[in-house]
């Protein structure tokens, strides 16, 4: 065998060195991760002149000269790879370390995690309810989309009536005919998505049983967006309908709940008004909390406007099944949005906010 082939025979092809210098640190760094051996004791293994890596760095020799430098930098690379795979493990160890002990004092109070509470109108229908419960009316339910009967033509605002435009209404149509069975859904074709909880005053008498003492609190809709205006919004409206109803009792009604509601120092006073479906009919006032009806900046006259009331129109008792020679009775019908945010002083500039779902608003109440 002559020199040259003895050369030959030990050269070393760069990839092939290549792939066994790639091989060895795979198989490195898999050890560094796994074993429990110390940082050092791992060193003079993987990168010490006795080390598998370290035989074969010395062998580089062997390939072409053309390749060497391009071999050598690989060669440092795989080094510098698992040095700084050693560098980490040793500072995961000395942070374990350093870190404090796993003892924990089982008397020490916990973190509490963030309580929520009632939105702002789920609490005002709440105390509404309950003032309204000591002079015995219950809360009912009706529904929130309703045969324009019960929204409208019931309450004498017949089609077409212009009264009706005052509520800029979403109507839907009834998917297909009526029922067969219940002929007198003919006249009751059209679903609105209810814009006041009046609708609930004739289906309140079709129940049948007097006196009515009922408190309907519900979502209602209407066509409107901006800042003191939301598309669903919600109202509560009492109804009492008895033997004898008088102007004298609505007055009493209102006066209690205001005193329950904003306190004792508060009055309401009955203005005239026209609704279809009262007659006669008021608008509501609260003397102003800030100035206890002196005038100021917010009211100007002493007086804040709550809501529509009146004695109800004796078509609606007859709608209802209700002998209005017999019968007579008053209805009201507040916004409960309204109503709650003029307890809490706040002056909402947008009353978008209520719904828009920013924790930080809703926690202030
Ligand atoms: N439904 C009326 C509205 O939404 C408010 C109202 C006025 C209700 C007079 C009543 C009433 O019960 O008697 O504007």
């Amino acid at each position: 065998m002559t020199n040259q082939q003895d050369n030959d025979a030990l050269t070393i092809a760069a990839p092939h060195f290549i792939g066994l210098l790639m091989e060895m640190e795979h198989q490195a760094r898999e050890l560094i991760a796994t074993t429990d051996k110390s940082a050092e004791e791992l060193r003079i293994l993987l990168l010490g002149p006795k080390s598998e890596l370290g035989k074969l760095t010395k062998q580089i020799r062997q390939v072409p000269p053309v390749d060497r430098g391009n071999v050598g930098v690989v060669v440092n690379e795989v080094k510098e790879s698992i040095e700084k795979a050693l560098q980490k493990k040793l500072s995961a160890i000395s942070d374990q370390l350093s870190a404090p002990n796993d003892w924990f004092d089982v008397t020490a109070p916990g973190i509490r995690p963030p309580e929520g509470h009632l939105h702002i109108v789920s609490q005002a229908i709440t105390e509404i309810t309950r003032i309204f419960e000591r002079i015995g009316f219950t809360r009912v339910r009706h529904p929130e989309v309703d045969w324009d009967w019960y929204a409208f033509e019931s309450l004498n605002m017949p089609p077409h009536h212009p009264a009706r435009d005052e509520w800029e209404t979403f109507f839907i149509d009834y998917p297909g005919k009526p029922p067969a069975s219940r002929a007198d859904l003919e006249r009751k074709e059209q679903i609105v998505l209810t814009p006041h909880t009046s609708n609930g005053q004739v289906r309140e008498m079709e129940k049948g049983s007097l006196p009515i003492r009922m408190i309907n609190i519900a979502k209602c809709y209407r066509r409107q967006l901006d800042v003191s205006h939301t598309p669903m919004f919600h109202q509560f409206e009492g109804l009492y309908v008895d033997k004898e109803v008088s102007i004298g009792d609505l007055k009493g009604v209102m006066d209690f709940f205001f005193k329950g509601y904003y306190g004792p120092d508060r009055v309401s006073r009955l203005r005239p008004f026209h609704f279809q479906f009262t007659e006669p009919s008021f608008e509501v006032d609260i003397n102003c909390g800030v100035c206890l009806g002196k005038g100021c900046k917010l009211c100007k006259d002493g007086w804040l406007e709550l809501g529509g009331s009146g004695m109800v129109h004796p078509n609606v008792l007859r709608s209802g099944g209700i002998d209005p020679n017999v019968y007579s009775g008053f209805a009201f019908g507040w916004g409960v949005e309204r109503v709650a945010m003029m307890k809490s002083g706040t002056k909402l500039d947008d009353v978008r906010l209520l719904y828009s779902n920013d924790v930080r608003f809703l926690e202030q109440f």
